[in-house]
């Protein structure tokens, strides 16, 4: 078993900006270690029965904050689970903290520029529905920067693929495994 003072690493959390390709690369990580793939915007939207857009304009986004926190504790409990976080998720210390607990936390990194070239053509994230995207992009990026650079392991995605970089995160965990247990 992974140690490390009092976490108890056993999953891996993906965290990092949208367009970081959390939900792929979380995909093929948990296929390599037959480990069980969670989605929170997926398990979110799916238990609302509604698009992230939607509850964003009906619900408001302090309310799917507050999900997103729910959903971090009920995972807390898992094992053997990848969890692709939404890009926000982070910047909440309460969460970050959670996660920290029982995963190896690896954060998928990309400039705003990349950003804005794998994100220009989706309309599915309401913050990005913005008169100048590209800015917010920039924006947002800073201020949740030192919320990204907190993870365990930064990954450039840049100039890898998603399955190098899914190669990458299955590596760095195994790393961890074999080194504490
Ligand atoms: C958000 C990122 C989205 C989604 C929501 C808010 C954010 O997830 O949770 O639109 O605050 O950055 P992805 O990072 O999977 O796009």
């Amino acid at each position: 078993m992974a140690m490390q003072n009092d976490r108890r690493i056993v999953n891996i959390a993906l965290i990092g900006f949208m367009g970081a390709g959390k939900t792929s690369v979380g995909r093929i990580v948990a296929d390599q270690l037959h480990f069980e793939h969670h989605d929170t915007d997926e398990i979110i939207q799916a238990r609302m029965g509604r698009t992230i857009t939607e509850i964003f304009s009906t619900d408001g986004e302090p309310a799917f904050r507050k999900m997103e926190s729910e959903l971090v504790e009920e995972l807390a409990g898992r094992t053997r689970i990848v969890i692709a976080t939404g890009g926000g998720l982070p910047a909440n210390p309460q969460n970050l903290a959670s996660l920290k607990m029982h995963a190896l936390v690896v954060c998928l990194w990309a400039s705003p520029e990349k950003i804005w070239e794998r994100v220009k053509n989706q309309t599915h994230r309401p913050l990005l529905h913005d008169p100048d995207p590209q800015k917010k992009i920039r924006d947002l990026l800073a201020a949740r920067e030192p919320f990204y650079k907190q993870a365990d392991v930064l990954l450039n995605t840049e100039l890898r693929s998603v399955r190098e970089v899914a190669q990458q995160v299955v590596h760095q965990f195994r790393l961890e495994a074999s080194g504490r247990q």
